[in-house]
């Protein structure tokens, strides 16, 4: 699926109706370069899936992980974790074993920055999403389902 020149509303639109299709552990991976808004769909989607609009939802390019769970207050309606990553800083790829990533893609959502980073993808069920800048607030986003 591809979208052409998506404004910011657009793009988190975007991350809304994928967080509703998600019903497994599976690895998102975001594709793009500096600025091109894979924070800002992460956030719409982990906001979303969590039916929480003022979440905090900071980018995890300093902590390279941040992780995310079910709200308390709302029990009985049980939702995987999120780990949300950004591997720009990883310089080794063994840097992302010890994060412990395999289990986690095992068993969480996982969204992750950069997946440059990686040498080899993950094995697992995957979902791409690539980002593109057209203008300063304009984005093409295209998603792709490998299964
Ligand atoms: N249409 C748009 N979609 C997404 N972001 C937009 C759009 N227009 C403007 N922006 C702005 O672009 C910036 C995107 O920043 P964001 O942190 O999401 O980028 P990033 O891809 O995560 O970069 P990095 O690689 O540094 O982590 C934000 O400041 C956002 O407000
Ligand atoms: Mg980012």
């Amino acid at each position: 699926m591809e979208f052409t020149k998506c404004s910011i509303d657009s793009l988190e639109e975007n991350a809304v109706l994928l967080s509703m299709r998600i019903f497994s552990p599976i690895c998102i991976l975001l594709w793009g370069a500096v600025g091109t808004g894979k924070t800002v769909f992460a956030r719409a989607f982990i906001r979303s899936y969590y039916k929480n609009k003022t979440l905090r939802v900071i980018s995890p390019a300093f902590t390279i992980i941040q992780t995310y769970s079910e709200n308390e207050e709302c029990p009985g309606f049980s939702k995987f974790d999120i780990w949300h990553l950004d591997l720009y800083r990883i310089e080794k790829t063994n840097e992302i074993q010890e994060l412990g990533l395999d289990e986690a893609l095992e068993k969480n959502i996982c969204i992750i920055e950069w997946p440059e980073k990686f040498e080899k993808l993950p094995n697992k069920k995957i979902i791409n999403v690539y980002l593109s800048t057209v203008s300063e607030n304009l984005r093409n986003i295209k998603i792709e389902e490998l299964n």
